[in-house]
């Protein structure tokens, strides 16, 4: 397994999530974390599992990361399995439905990649952190069980 663990982060909690999943995935293989505004077309390249996390900001991703992700060139994730994260306040099942992981995962479909777990938020207490008590270990139970699925799923190369 290569896999890339991407971030954005304002106030540090998202990278936080990122580096516990990083830190689970190594078991598996390569991982190397980057943040997005440093992410770069050739980071991707021989990549096999990419895991993405954005801080949700007025139910979206960051605008910022939105222009970072449409400078990507089209199908550059072709053959990646994906998962994409996000934080967020944990406020009630509905709102809890507008959160940025879910655009951020549609946006990495669109590039290519093939999403191999739904999309997944993690929640801070306020808008500057602390991430929510247990919040980590969720993160590295996700990251568990995207490895699971990472084996599972067939290699998306050799899919028609
Ligand atoms: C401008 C702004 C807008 C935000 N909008 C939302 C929102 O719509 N829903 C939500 O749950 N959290 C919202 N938040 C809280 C963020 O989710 C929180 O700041 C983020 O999880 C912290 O992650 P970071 O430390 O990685 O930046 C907002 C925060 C900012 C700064």
């Amino acid at each position: 397994m290569n896999a890339l663990v991407v971030y954005y982060s304002e106030f540090g909690n998202t990278k936080q999530v990122a580096d516990a999943i990083a830190q689970t995935c190594r078991a598996s293989g390569s991982v190397r974390e980057i943040s997005a505004d440093k992410l770069e077309a050739s980071d991707v390249n021989n990549v096999d599992l990419l895991v993405f996390g954005t801080p949700t900001h007025m139910a979206n991703q960051p605008k910022a990361l939105s222009l970072v992700l449409e400078d990507l060139p089209k199908g550059i994730l072709k053959g990646v399995r994906v998962a994409a994260f996000d934080t967020s306040f944990n406020m009630n099942w509905f709102v809890n439905l507008f959160t940025a992981a879910k655009p951020l995962n549609r946006k990495l479909r669109q590039l290519g990649g093939k999403q191999i777990v739904p999309p997944k938020s993690f929640f801070v207490a306020d808008k500057q952190g602390p991430l929510c008590k247990g919040e980590i270990e969720r993160a590295k139970n996700w990251a568990k069980n995207i490895l699971t699925q990472y084996k599972c799923f067939p290699d998306p190369k050799q899919v028609t």
